[in-house]
């Protein structure tokens, strides 16, 4: 076998696109030819802040010249209470304990663990089409698609499922399905785990790789409702969703709703490994001291990142960007969807839309959509689907990007759809 690097990467990664990025800058990935993609995937919604965003650079050059590693049970260092500092600028002040890790799956074990520990109960609710992992203990709360979990079963027990207010999927209204999902939920802890067993109802305010679907506002209160009635902990994975994806610093403040816990990673630190799991210092009181934790949590460089991360999204005013530009996209992409059948459903908030590729019976289309996304690789857009069948192409942009790249994406797309629409 040859010994060039490439053939020896670990199969069990996936390749989406033949690329080998030389340097990224904005909304633009550059090869080693120095040809540009424009990225409308940011590294699977990570990159918010664009790639290489200026003032992230000049705080992770300055703090890798300072501190790399400062051991959070050794030592506490200034990047971490700065980070502190900043997220209770934008969370609201019930949400006053903050603890840190590296990726998002890690996160989301944290938080079933915060959980499980706070109320003495063991189960967790999930929803169909839940993405929240992959390590063995994630990998048994996530449901959107098996290959997540087959060939690695027996899973974690103690999970739950209840459906989430897919009303494209079912064919119904937005209130008749949330209605719905909402009464299923009842009977499944009427039915399968008892109020008292029941730690946590564990969701993604958007659901994201499941197909990028927004949950009727009238769902997200129903569950807070059933919550607050039992006892549960509502836990919102705002991993996709969070760091000015829908327009907001994070998505469930469109739907009115207060979570007890909240899981972030992914955009925090504009690429640099770092998660969180926010809650109460009420919650996190119950949280035996030294029962959880990680070497590398909080790490100094990425807490640095973060800091930069969050204040260059305010300075620029990158939420109303994400918010007004995901109106143009989604106009855009309605406005195609006119013309082009096998669109099913444009979906989404702020800059996390979604397009759902249909057959012309109208049966979930994976073959059209990745035919789609690879017509767009062509002409150097980049873009990523979703969902169960795959079928769902999502548009996740920088939020620092433009009206002119956005009017180019839609173009491009476009041209895709004329090729390969039959
Ligand atoms: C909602 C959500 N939760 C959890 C995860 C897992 O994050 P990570 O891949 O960093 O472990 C993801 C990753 O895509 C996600 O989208």
């Amino acid at each position: 076998m040859s010994t060039d690097p490439q053939n020896h990467l670990s199969p069990v990664w996936t390749k989406y696109t033949p690329i080998t990025a030389a340097r990224g800058e904005g909304c633009y990935l550059y090869d080693q030819d120095g040809k540009a993609y424009l990225d409308f995937t940011s590294g699977i919604g990570v990159t918010n802040t664009g790639h290489c965003h200026p003032k992230v650079v000049e705080a992770i050059q300055k703090q890798a010249g300072l501190l790399l590693h400062g051991q959070v049970n050794i030592v506490r260092h200034e990047p971490l209470l700065g980070l502190i500092s900043e997220l209770q600028t934008i969370f609201p002040p019930e949400i006053d304990a903050y603890f840190f890790s590296n990726s998002g799956a890690e996160a989301v074990e944290g938080a079933m663990k915060l959980a499980r520990q706070a109320t003495g109960r063991t189960n967790i609710i999930v929803f169909q089409g839940s993405f929240h992992g992959r390590t063995v203990g994630t990998m048994s709360l996530t449901t959107s698609k098996t290959i997540y979990r087959a060939g690695y079963q027996p899973l974690m027990p103690g999970v739950f499922v209840a459906p989430y207010p897919y009303a494209y999927r079912y064919g119904w209204g937005e209130e008749q399905t949330s209605a719905w999902c909402l009464e299923e939920l009842e009977y499944l802890l009427t039915t399968q785990t008892a109020p008292q067993e029941t730690a946590a109802i564990l969701i993604e305010p958007v659901l994201g790789e499941g197909g990028y679907v927004v949950p009727p506002a009238s769902f997200l209160r129903g569950l807070r409702k059933v919550c607050d009635q039992h006892g549960i902990l509502l836990i919102v994975d705002e991993i996709q969703s969070g760091f000015g994806r829908t327009g907001r610093w994070f998505g469930y403040e469109h739907f009115g709703i207060a979570p007890d816990i909240i899981t972030v990673a992914k955009g925090l630190a504009s690429g640099m490994p770092l998660s969180g799991v926010f809650s109460s210092m009420d919650l996190m009181n119950r949280w035996d001291p030294g029962s959880h934790g990680g070497t590398y949590g909080g790490n100094a460089v990425s807490a640095a990142a973060a800091v930069a991360t969050v204040k260059a999204m305010r300075e620029e005013n990158m939420l109303l960007n994400a918010k007004n530009r995901g109106v143009q996209m989604m106009s855009g992409l309605r406005h195609l969807q006119e013309e082009y059948p096998s669109i099913g459903d444009v979906r989404g908030l702020g800059l996390m839309i979604g397009t759902e590729i249909r057959t012309k019976d109208n049966k979930p289309d994976k073959h059209l959509a990745k035919a789609i996304v690879h017509a767009c690789q062509d002409e150097n857009l980049l873009l990523l689907t979703c969902g169960p069948w795959d079928n769902t192409i999502r548009w996740i942009p920088p939020l620092v990007v433009n009206s002119e790249q956005i009017d180019q994406a839609l173009q491009i797309f476009a041209n895709a759809l004329r090729k390969v629409e039959v």
